[in-house]
């Protein structure tokens, strides 16, 4: 058989990179080999992300460049999969004006990939399979890593926040918790496999509530991991039973939503030597009445009063989160509070967003929509902020001495190895010997905006 090839390109978040992989993984087991260059493979697949408009953009914009290589290679399999095909608007567009697409399937079907894409092979007709939504949890499925010694795992799907802005309930569906075995066996096979540090994933973990099944209860850590009926594992309870797992260096997760983060888990930190000192806790915005309108369920003082509880329990714990910039009816003065949190918590960074809309959520329908230009004055005005207070948190870590896991030689400039802390910094740094897959006590020497600089020692 000739040789085949497929390219994957990743729109989104960590979901989609996760998904991704799984997709890889099948495409592997069929006998397909992955590629750079999307001028060649035989299967282009596209795995898109709505979460805000430029995203749309960019996906349409992709598929166009496709047309060209459809026409030269008819024989070329052109998939798109992810979170905008569970939108039907987006499914209308495709059969309209995108009739080069040979195969779209959404976020709940992954798993019939194999399948779909045989039917397009076998039959030379194109193939359009969307789930409303997700059954049981397909456990078992391959994998291909983009990492060696880092690695994603899903812990939950889903969302069930419904924030006014936000596209993600329905293009993910409920939420739905994996089982803590079925979780804990995939940590061991990937530690076994060369995996330190695993990132545990789900639009909100902080709701994980894992059923126990098979194992011994005992075994799951007892008293400390389960709910009151013995039944269930909270979040927190699954990383003190991912912490004993043998091997293993480091656990992250992302993300948490504020509202549910529990003081077990505040206590996790403190506790659970492997749980890097690090949160993602997106805010959003600093003005109670805004957070309101966007259904976050706390305000600007609750926010800073768990930022207060983590601090006094890890003093060092690195704090980052996701802001968004003009939602309908943010006047100068709720804009204002948003820098007043920004500058009270000291965010280690920061991801800013303008505000999108999105078809088929309540914001959508907000009146006071925020002019263009102000929106984008006020971007600038927080990005500044937001750079000026991670220059400053970096900077306090020259002529420290923190722990790294080396991923590897730098892309950028190959004399160094680059890395991240515990607490999520990129370093990049000098070594004697090849620490690649190690950790490494680096001293750190020079910092920037958004990296570090230093020697192994
Ligand atoms: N589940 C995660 C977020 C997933 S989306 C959480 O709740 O933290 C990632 C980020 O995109 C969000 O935190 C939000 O800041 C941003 N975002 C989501 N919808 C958006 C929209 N319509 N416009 C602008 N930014 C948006
Ligand atoms: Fe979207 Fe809110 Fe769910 Fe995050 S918690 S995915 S922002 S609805
Ligand atoms: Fe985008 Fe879907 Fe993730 S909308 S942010 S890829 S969950």
């Amino acid at each position: 058989m000739k040789d085949r090839s497929f390219f994957i390109r990743t729109f989104g978040c960590q979901m989609n990179e996760r998904d991704s992989e799984t997709l890889a993984g099948m495409l592997s087991d069929l006998g397909y080999r992955e590629t750079t260059d999307r001028n060649k493979a035989d299967v282009i697949i596209m795995n898109t992300c709505s979460v805000r408009e430029n995203a749309d953009r960019r996906f349409f914009g992709n598929l166009g460049q496709l047309k060209r290589i459809k026409e030269e290679r008819p024989d070329v399999i052109i998939a798109v999969c992810g979170c905008m095909m569970q939108q039907q608007h987006i499914i209308d567009t495709l059969k309209s004006k995108y009739t080069w697409v040979d195969l779209v399937f959404g976020t709940h079907n992954i798993h019939e990939f194999p399948k779909l894409l045989g039917n397009v092979l076998d039959e030379r007709k194109k193939v359009v399979d969307v789930w409303d939504q997700a059954d049981e949890i397909v456990e078992g499925l391959p994998a291909q890593r983009k990492h060696p010694y880092k690695a994603f795992v899903n812990i939950m799907y889903g969302c069930d926040n419904f924030c006014s802005y936000c596209i993600v309930p329905y293009t993910r569906g409920r939420e739905r918790s994996r089982d803590p075995e079925a979780i804990l066996e995939e940590v061991k096979a990937l530690v076994a496999d060369g995996v330190l540090e695993i990132t545990l994933l789900g639009q909100n973990v902080n709701s994980y509530r894992g059923q126990i099944r098979n194992q011994d209860k005992e075994e799951a850590g007892g008293g400390t991991v389960m709910d009151s009926s013995g039944e269930y594992v909270s979040f927190a309870g699954l990383i003190h039973m991912l912490n004993e797992v043998e091997g293993l260096k480091r656990i992250r997760f992302t993300t948490s939503h504020p509202k549910d983060l529990s003081d077990e888990l505040i206590d996790a930190f403190a506790s659970c030597e492997k749980l890097c000192p690090h949160i993602h806790l997106p805010v959003q915005s600093g003005s109670t009445r805004i957070l309101e309108k966007m259904n976050r369920k706390y305000t600007k003082e609750e926010y800073l009063e768990l930022v207060e509880k983590l601090r006094r329990k890890t003093p060092d714990i690195a704090i980052t989160t996701d802001i968004i910039v003009g939602f309908p009816g943010e006047t100068e003065e709720d804009f204002e509070e948003t820098l007043d949190i920004v500058r009270k918590v000291g965010f280690d960074s920061a991801f800013t967003f303008l505000y999108s809309i999105r078809k088929g959520t309540p914001a959508e329908n907000f009146p006071d929509q925020v002019a263009e230009e102000v929106k984008h004055e006020r971007f600038n005005r927080l990005v500044e902020e937001v750079n000026r207070i991670s220059a400053e948190k970096n900077r306090a870590l020259v002529g420290q001495v923190v722990e790294v896991l080396s991923e590897g030689k730098s892309k950028t400039n190959k004399a160094l190895y680059t890395g991240r802390t515990g607490g999520h910094k990129l370093v990049n740094f000098k070594a004697d010997e090849d620490v690649t897959g190690r950790m490494v006590k680096v001293l750190i020497t020079e910092s920037s905006t958004f990296s570090l600089t230093g020697r192994a020692v």
